[in-house]
């Protein structure tokens, strides 16, 4: 289970994240919502320490993570897809795997991940840069599983992908958690959201205001859109 408590950060001197708490537990899908810049990716980036804590605790199944540096947090086993696919264009697909590797994966090897992403496997010896964007996503997140992550977090996965490829993602994301990994998911997809998430989260100004079961984001999805996503 990863913890954050009274997590502050930001850029400079301008803070962003004013005291973040949250709790995204094995098996789960712990997703993150609200309106562009009020700190979701901040909150991913502080999580993985590329950005320092100016207060707050990060942890992992009581492992104290805060002030880490970001290799020993991917070590322990984060793992984090940023927006925008950042997959390697000039190599293969085997390739883009195994430079994420340290060392060979115990949970994720190639077998299992070729398993779970099945079109991977066909390509995998095209280059990064002729995947459709669907793949290249699939791509990004095979690569942060070799890690043998406990935790994945994702930032906007299905951004500018078609449905049926949305679809996908969410196939991936609820096999994921079957294995017992936690997800922690920052999507503006909400159909995506109702669909693979156990609690929503709603962040705004660089805190998380209100917690939702996914039974009650269903009902009162609407209200909830109304109320912290619309401008
Ligand atoms: N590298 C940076 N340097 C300075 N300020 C930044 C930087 N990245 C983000 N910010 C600012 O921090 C705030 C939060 O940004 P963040 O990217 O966390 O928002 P977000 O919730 O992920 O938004 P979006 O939905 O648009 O992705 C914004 O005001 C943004 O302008
Ligand atoms: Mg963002």
């Amino acid at each position: 289970m990863l913890h954050i408590d009274g997590v502050e950060a930001g850029y400079g001197t301008g803070k962003v994240l004013l005291g973040v708490n949250l709790e995204a537990p094995s098996g789960q899908v712990t997703a993150v919502i609200g309106r562009n810049g009020v700190g979701k990716t901040t909150t991913l980036k502080a999580i993985l320490g590329i950005l320092p804590l100016a207060a707050g605790k990060v942890s992992l199944d009581n492992m104290d993570l805060s002030h880490k540096q970001v290799h020993e947090i991917v070590r322990s086993g984060i793992g984090y897809v940023p927006e925008g696919r950042q997959i390697f264009p000039t190599l293969t697909v085997l390739e883009n795997l195994r430079v994420g590797q340290r060392r060979p994966p115990r949970i994720w090897t190639e077998d299992r991940l070729l398993e779970l992403f099945p079109n991977l496997r066909e390509r995998a010896s095209n280059l990064g840069r002729a995947l459709s964007g669907g793949e290249q996503q699939m791509l990004a997140i095979a690569r942060a599983l070799v890690t043998d992550v406990k935790v994945l977090m994702l930032d906007e996965p299905t951004q500018g992908l078609a449905p049926k490829v949305v679809d996908q993602i969410g196939d991936v994301i609820r096999r994921l958690k079957a294995e017992g990994v936690a997800v922690l998911l920052v999507e503006q997809n909400l159909n995506l959201t109702e669909n693979v998430a156990d609690r929503v989260l709603v962040m705004s100004k660089g805190k998380i205001v209100e917690t939702v079961g996914i039974e009650s984001f269903r009902s009162n999805g609407e209200e909830i859109r109304h109320r912290w996503l619309t401008i």
